[in-house]
């Protein structure tokens, strides 16, 4: 048997170094190393050796089947050295060429978050917005305390949160539960009076399921003048939302409770697939929940370094994942993060063509 696979050893080595392209060479591979090859074949006589020679035998088998590993190593490497360096020096080979079918691989495609980020960006950019970037680990004061959610505050336990271990005695570190963590920030960072959006990420601690993910996007807008009316807030947020949808849409505010707007609101649109007439998208009710909104608290104000009696704003924060769902009628939000490639295929300049744009089977 030792005999054997010194043979076998020498064999392999010497028809590998003179293995003539890379074809012949994975033929070899086979040959040698698959899994019917040579070398398993030769280990099938083990059972006929002396139980005590059969662990140094077992070694022996691994050593011939790495040299014969790496010698086929080092023969594709020089083999496509070769094949390289032949094409270079043809003088007719322009490696600028785009690459031709079959070789071309497919054309990559933008991921639906990143399209309609894009397309928010550039509406809020043409009105004259900033458009800012905040940490997604922030602090305990950015993402509650600033925002008029002390720690006692119920408002806590709306947003379950991941904090970050943070030595003792340094402030409380977390994943910003939502992207209104730059409202504050930017008080600080911006003179009034201004106008802002900063999109993000943002992380709950949630069960996941059809409608919820730990990790989410999320678009807040600011905007910080001498005098800002609820109508201003109203009027604002219908020109974004048409210029968003490309439409005109119909809103309706009911209210809402938020610690750090006064008073608040839950902005509707009515239902851009039935038009309000009623159907599953919107739970027959015509209106679909898209943006919470309101005038910002005066204790915001104060947290930001600015005089309520001076300044006032009104703020909003726009889920993107919902939007993103609601135009390309996707039905699971796991899709969006799952890194499932046949989810993003659909979603390439081939396939936009089509009118089906959902995930069913996906
Ligand atoms: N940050 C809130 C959340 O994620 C949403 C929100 C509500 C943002 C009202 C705002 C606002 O700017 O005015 O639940």
């Amino acid at each position: 048997m030792f005999d054997k696979l010194d043979q076998l050893q020498d064999a392999a080595t010497s028809a590998v170094a003179a293995a003539a392209d890379e074809g012949g060479l994975r033929e070899l591979e086979v040959h040698y190393l698959g899994k019917k090859g040579a070398v398993t074949e030769l280990l099938k006589g083990m059972k006929d050796v002396p139980v005590a020679d059969r662990p140094r035998l077992g070694a022996r088998a691994n050593e011939v089947r790495n040299a014969v590993e790496s010698a086929i190593a080092t023969r594709r490497g020089a083999l496509e050295h070769e094949r390289i360096r032949r094409l270079c020096d043809d003088p007719d080979f322009d490696a600028s060429l785009p690459v031709s079918a079959p070789f071309a691989t497919r054309p990559g495609a933008l991921h639906p978050l990143t399209r309609v980020t894009a397309h928010i960006e550039d509406v809020f950019r043409a009105m004259g917005f900033l458009l800012l970037d905040y940490p997604e680990v922030e602090s305990e004061f950015h993402n509650f305390d600033g925002l008029n959610i002390p720690p006692t505050h119920p408002a806590r336990d709306m947003q379950d949160t991941f904090w970050v271990e943070t030595p003792p005695g340094q402030e409380r570190q977390l994943l910003r539960t939502h992207t209104s963590t730059g409202q504050v920030r930017t008080m600080r960072l911006v003179t009034p009076p201004f106008r802002a959006i900063f999109p993000g990420r943002v992380f709950r601690y949630e069960e996941v399921d059809a409608s919820h993910e730990h990790t989410f996007h999320q678009v807040e807008g600011l905007m910080i003048d001498r005098k800002v009316s609820v109508a201003n807030l109203i009027y604002s947020m219908k020109t974004l939302l048409s210029e968003i949808f490309e439409r005109d849409v119909v809103i309706r505010l009911r209210p809402g409770y938020f610690p750090f707007v006064e008073p608040g609101f839950e902005l509707d649109i009515q239902c851009q697939v039935c038009g309000g007439r009623g159907c599953s998208v919107c739970k027959h009710s015509g209106w679909v929940e898209l943006l919470p909104c309101g005038l910002v608290h005066p204790n915001v104000l104060r947290h930001g370094g600015l005089d309520p009696s001076q300044w006032q704003g009104w703020a909003f924060g726009l889920g993107l994942s919902r939007l993103v769902m609601m135009r390309y009628q996707i039905e699971d939000i796991r899709h969006l993060l799952g890194g499932d490639l046949r989810f993003i295929k659909q979603f390439s300049p081939a396939a936009a063509t089509t009118t089906t744009t959902h995930t069913s089977g996906a």
